[in-house]
């Protein structure tokens, strides 16, 4: 296990802390209107294990996010992510609560949802071009129209060079920046995208990361976007909902204190590392106690000179 030393973390500012540029910013956020409200929102499955009844994935999640607003969602495996952004995306129905975008109760897909998955989800039959077209179709535009708008979220996300290629062409990350153009291009009034860069080489992520900033300031799109990675979400977000697991309920919604606009190079700033201390704290509690350690097995006859 690692430990910060006392001295660098005591250093550090209070993550709860904003430069008056931050606090400005979080107060306009606060003044636009709310595009989509969770109300207590709950989500209990049938346990695996029959004699245990009922698992209950999410307990009464409520929170708004205003429009234009980037907010992750960040938790242990199993904390209700996926179960969340599915019910959102109108991918699976809650037990109870409710959502509403823009003031109106909704249940099922639409198109005021657009959804990027972690895994690789074009068409492989379609070309880059119609794989963006697909929504637009469905949505009943004409094929000129739709082949326009398509080629404008294409170059959008940088592919005009590949618009006639097939998705088995391109690499990982033009392939989700496919799946995001895909996502966008029916007006979406938020996008749900859970873990999309997960399966991506931490290069290509972090190319990703940016593209991803650089689209949304062009766009008027509101992002609610899942990871379990910490620096993506403090890199990304506006605010993080922090969910802790078994029930999955909220622990901490907090305020990224870094500056906007974004970059690497941030990570190692004051806000930054303050931030990263308190989404460690919540999501990796230290073990205090020899008994809440886990029993460990030797597998092995050497002798304690192994260690
Ligand atoms: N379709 C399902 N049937 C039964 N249990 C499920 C189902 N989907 C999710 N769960 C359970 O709900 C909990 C949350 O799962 P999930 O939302 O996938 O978590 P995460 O995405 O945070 O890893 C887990 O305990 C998981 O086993
Ligand atoms: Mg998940």
């Amino acid at each position: 296990m690692s430990h910060l030393s006392d001295t660098s973390s005591a250093a550090l500012p209070d993550y709860r802390a904003q430069s008056p540029a931050v606090a400005a910013r979080f107060a306009k956020i606060k003044e636009r209107p709310v595009v989509l409200t969770i109300d207590k929102l709950t989500r209990t499955f049938p346990s695996a294990d029959a004699a245990a009844g009922l698992v209950t994935a999410l307990n009464q999640v409520s929170f708004d996010i205003h429009r234009r607003e980037f907010v992750c969602v960040i938790g242990p495996s199993g904390c209700g992510k996926s179960t969340l952004i599915r019910m959102i995306a109108g991918l699976d129905e809650p037990t109870s609560g409710r959502m509403l975008v823009d003031g109106a109760e909704t249940s099922g897909p639409c198109p005021q949802r657009g959804m990027v998955f972690q895994g690789y989800t074009l068409f492989p039959w379609l070309t880059v071009k119609k794989n963006v077209m697909f929504g637009l179709d469905m949505a009943g535009k004409s094929e000129a129209a739709a082949e326009s708008e398509a080629r404008q979220w294409i170059d959008l996300v940088g592919l005009s060079h590949v618009a006639d290629a097939y998705p088995h062409q391109l690499s990982g990350g033009m392939k989700q920046r496919v799946a995001i153009a895909r996502a966008l291009a029916p007006n979406p009034r938020v996008l749900l995208m859970d873990e999309p860069f997960g399966a991506l080489d931490a290069q290509t992520r972090a190319q990703m990361q940016s593209h991803l900033l650089e689209i949304w300031r062009n766009v008027d799109v509101t992002i609610l976007f899942i990871t379990h990675d910490l620096d993506e979400a403090i890199l990304l977000a506006d605010r993080i909902i922090v969910l802790k697991a078994h029930p999955g309920e909220i622990q901490e919604i907090i305020e990224v204190p870094v500056p906007r606009p974004r970059s690497l190079d941030q990570l190692q700033s004051p806000e930054f590392q303050a931030t990263r201390r308190r989404l460690d704290e919540l999501i990796h509690p230290k073990l205090h106690t020899p008994a809440e350690r886990l029993p460990i097995v030797r597998l092995t006859q050497l002798g304690d000179d192994v260690e």
